[in-house]
C-alpha cells in the first residue's frame, strides 16, 4: 500500500511535476500537490477522481516557510502518511552573469535552493520520526556542464546548492531508512526554457544532444517514480542523470 507524495511544481500543464503527479496516481499513490499556480487545485482533484486516490492541491511558494507549513499541515491532517518528497518546482535564468543583477540571483536562488530547503526542513522530520521516507530533488546537467542550452550561471548555482543539499542531507537521514537522491535532466519538453521548443527553436537544442531528440517528462517521471519506490532502498546520495547524452558520466 502507498502512502502520501508530496510533489511540488505539479500544476504546470506540460511540465515534470503534473506528469509525475498523473504517472503516480495512476500507481496508487496517494498525493499532496503544492505549487504557487491556483491550477493545482483542479489537478489534484481530476486526479483523484480519475484513478481513486486521496489528493489534495495546495498554493504556496516554496520558498515561503509558513506557507509551506499551512500547505503539509493540511497534507498531514487530511491524507495517509507521508512517505515520499519530491521537489520539482523551479524557475529557469538565461541570464549570463555579466547581465544578471543581483534581484536575478536572489530570485533564482530563493526559489530553486531555499524553496527546497524549506520543504525539505518541513517533511524530512516527519519521516525521520516514521523511520522511513525518499526524498528526489530536481537538479539540472546545467550544474554539472558549467550552464545549459537556455540556462546561465544563475540557474546553475541554484542547481549546484540543491547537490550539495542533497548529499549531505543523504548522510544525516541514512540511519532513519530516509534516503535522498538528485535526478538531473537536461532538455526535456516543457516550457521551463523560456516557453515551448517551437520548431524554429528545437535546432538549436537538438544541435547539443546526441540522442536526436528531446526529453519527455514522462521519462523523468518513471525515474522518480523508481527512486521514490521501497526497492530503491540502497540508493541514497547520488545523482541521476536524464539527458540524452549531452553529458557523460
Ligand atoms: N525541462 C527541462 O529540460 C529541465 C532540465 C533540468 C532541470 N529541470 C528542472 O525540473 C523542474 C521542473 O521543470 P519543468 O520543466 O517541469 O518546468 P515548469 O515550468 O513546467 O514547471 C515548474 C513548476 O514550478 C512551479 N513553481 C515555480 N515557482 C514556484 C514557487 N516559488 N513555489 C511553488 N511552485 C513554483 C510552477 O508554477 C510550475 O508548476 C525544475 O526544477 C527544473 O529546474 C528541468
Amino acid at each position: 500500500m502507498n502512502g502520501t507524495a508530496i510533489i511540488t511544481g505539479a500544476a504546470s500543464e506540460r511540465g515534470i511535476g503534473r506528469a509525475l503527479a498523473e504517472r503516480l496516481a495512476g500507481a496508487g499513490w496517494h498525493l499532496g500537490l503544492l505549487d504557487i499556480d491556483p491550477e493545482v487545485k483542479e489537478v489534484a482533484a481530476a486526479l483523484a477522481a480519475a484513478h481513486g486516490v486521496s489528493a489534495a492541491g495546495a498554493v504556496a511558494d516554496i520558498a515561503d516557510p509558513d506557507a509551506v507549513d499551512a500547505a503539509v499541515s493540511v497534507f498531514e491532517a487530511d491524507l495517509p502518511p507521508v512517505t515520499a518528497l519530491v521537489n520539482i518546482a523551479g524557475v529557469s535564468s538565461p541570464v549570463p552573469l555579466v547581465d544578471a543583477d543581483l534581484a536575478t540571483w536572489e530570485r533564482v536562488l530563493r526559489i530553486n535552493a531555499t524553496g527546497t530547503f524549506v520543504t525539505c526542513k518541513r517533511v524530512v522530520p516527519g519521516l525521520v520520526e516514521r523511520g522511513y521516507g525518499r526524498v528526489v530533488n530536481l537538479g539540472s546537467t546545467a550544474m554539472q556542464n558549467g550552464g545549459g542550452t537556455y540556462s546561465k550561471s544563475t540557474y546553475a548555482a541554484s542547481k549546484g546548492a540543491i547537490e550539495g543539499l542533497s548529499r549531505a542531507l543523504a548522510l544525516e537521514v541514512a540511519p532513519h531508512r530516509v534516503t535522498v537522491n538528485v535526478v538531473a535532466p537536461a532538455t526535456i519538453d516543457t516550457d521551463i526554457m523560456g516557453g515551448r521548443i517551437t520548431e524554429e527553436r528545437a535546432p538549436a537544442f537538438l544541435a547539443q544532444l546526441p540522442v536526436g531528440r528531446l526529453g519527455t517528462p514522462r521519462e523523468v517521471a518513471a525515474l522518480v517514480e523508481f527512486l521514490i519506490g521501497e526497492e530503491a532502498g540502497y540508493i541514497t546520495g547520488a545523482t541521476y542523470n536524464i539527458n540524452g547524452g549531452i553529458r557523460i558520466g
